[in-house]
């Protein structure tokens, strides 16, 4: 175990886990974040996908190292009264059914619309490729992602803070840049190894 340091919708945190330790673990037992989802445990579904940085990632196969001196931003805090403009849309387009896979599918579709302020159908299809919705929502976030789009304003990330600057004395330091590497579930570009599968209940 040892302290790691990470800033998580604008607050910075201690958390005193293993360095292996998914970061999403820290979000939804260490800090109660339960917004993001576990489901594949492998990057295959999307259901956990987090900012950091303001690349979307997969909180289940990024190590807390990996998270160290980044933003991340989660559902919680991708605005602070549910009012992003993804958010908007997907309530005014009634994307949800079990809902299982929202946060996800959001979380991937602000990312989107950040760097890409107008996408087309294949843009869509292209980014969300990796977000699996197994009641089949397709076409109604592509409906939504489209709806956000021509909303005033621009669809901005969430969070704001800069990242921390160098750790305290004794805290584990922040780690270079990820390395790009390919999703098995998905186009996404920014990714982090997958560490060795730990016994998820
Ligand atoms: S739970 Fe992370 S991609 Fe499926
Ligand atoms: S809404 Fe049920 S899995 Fe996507």
């Amino acid at each position: 175990m040892a302290p790691y340091r990470i800033s998580v919708n604008g607050t910075e945190h201690v958390v005193d886990v293993l360095p292996d330790t998914p970061l999403l673990w820290v979000l939804r037992d260490s800090l109660g974040l339960t917004g993001t989802k576990y489901a594949c445990g492998m990057a295959l579904c999307g259901a956990c996908t987090v900012h950091l940085d303001g690349a979307a990632v997969r909180s289940c196969v990024t190590p807390i190292t990996e998270a160290t001196g980044k933003i991340v931003i989660t559902i919680e805090g991708l605005a602070a009264d549910s009012g992003h403009p993804v958010q908007k849309a997907w309530i005014a387009e009634e994307v949800a059914q079990c809902g299982y896979c929202q946060s996800g599918q959001i979380m991937s579709a602000a990312a989107l619309l950040a760097k890409k302020p107008d996408p087309s159908d294949a843009d869509i299809d292209a980014a969300m490729a990796g977000n699996i919705c197994r009641c089949g929502t397709y076409q109604r976030i592509r409906r939504a992602i489209h709806h956000a789009a021509r909303m005033p304003g621009g669809t901005p990330l969430g969070g704001g803070l800069r990242p921390p600057s160098e750790p305290p004395p004794g805290m584990a330091p922040a780690k270079p840049a990820l390395e790009p590497v390919t999703y098995p579930g998905g186009p996404l570009e920014q990714v982090v190894k997958v560490p060795e599968r730990r016994g998820i209940q």
